[in-house]
């Protein structure tokens, strides 16, 4: 199969070429850091192609997939929707505007318009499969998750109504909903590199790994085309959604 994942110079993206590749599917990867899609491709070769752009740019992708073999472009099985970030975790009132923008630009805008160029093509061939990354951030709200929690379920709800569109289509959309996951990039980034910050997140739990969701992926992949996963959503047993809070005047 041909399929084009989104962020793979870190996390799950990454997880996912590797295991994709290794599965004997030709991968199309993207992300903004050249030198980190170089090392990947030096270590999956020939069927690993590596794509360096801003999800957040239009222009950017359509030059990007423009250079991509035609029929590979219009040929490609799955869409692997998994780029995105959180940036900070101040409340709303304290948080920084530039990274609310970053957050809906990359999380959203970058989603909707990486479906929008390769969506049209599995619909001119009745197949196809998008699966995008989203997160329980989108279910369920937590503290300082703001945009960030607000981004994630414009991915669930987009992803519901793209199953609606394509009702008679034969195109599938699964939508993946994890919680708590380290191993990757992602506290770092939202705590914009501060590492010892971001290594707190993760101390004595147990938490989802990249190679969890890579194997959910491989597994959906795998299913037969008369079904649609609609939504998976994973938390690590170490972890709840409930979390009804009260202000008491004292
Ligand atoms: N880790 C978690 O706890 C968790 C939980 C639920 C959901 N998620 C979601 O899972 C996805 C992957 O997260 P992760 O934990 O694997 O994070 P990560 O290790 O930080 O990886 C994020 C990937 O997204 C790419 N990316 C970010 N902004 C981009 C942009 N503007 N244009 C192109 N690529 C961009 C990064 O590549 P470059 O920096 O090279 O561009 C990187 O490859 C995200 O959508 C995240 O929201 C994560």
């Amino acid at each position: 199969m041909n399929i084009l994942i989104t962020g793979v110079t870190a996390g799950f993206g990454r997880q996912i070429a590797i295991d994709c590749v290794k599965a004997g599917h030709i991968v199309i990867g993207t992300g903004r850091r050249a030198d980190k899609l170089g090392e990947i491709k030096a270590e999956l070769g020939d069927n690993f192609i590596p794509l360096c752009f801003d999800v957040s740019d239009l222009t950017a992708i359509k030059s990007a997939l423009g250079s991509l073999d035609q029929t590979l472009l219009t040929n490609i099985d799955v869409l692997i929707n998994n780029a995105g970030l959180a940036l900070g975790l101040e409340s709303a009132d304290k948080a920084s505007i530039d990274d609310w923008q970053t957050m809906i630009q990359t999380n959203t805008l970058g989603l909707v318009q990486m479906t929008h160029q390769i969506l049209p093509y599995m619909v001119a061939k009745n197949d196809g499969l998008i699966i995008n990354i989203s997160s329980t951030a989108g279910n369920y709200p937590y503290f300082g998750a703001n945009v960030y929690g607000a981004t994630k379920a414009f991915v669930t709800q987009f992803s519901l109504n793209l199953r609606a569109d394509l009702l008679g289509k034969n195109v599938r959309v699964t939508n993946i909903e994890p919680g708590l996951c380290g191993g990757t990039e992602f506290s770092n980034v939202r705590f914009h590199g501060d590492d010892e910050r971001a290594s707190k997140v993760y101390e004595n739990v147990e938490f989802i790994r990249p190679q969890d969701i890579s194997n959910m992926v491989l597994w959906l992949i795998d299913q037969p085309k008369h079904i649609n996963i609609n939504r998976l959503e994973v938390m690590p047993v170490a972890q709840t959604f409930a979390g009804l809070t009260v202000a008491r005047d004292l």
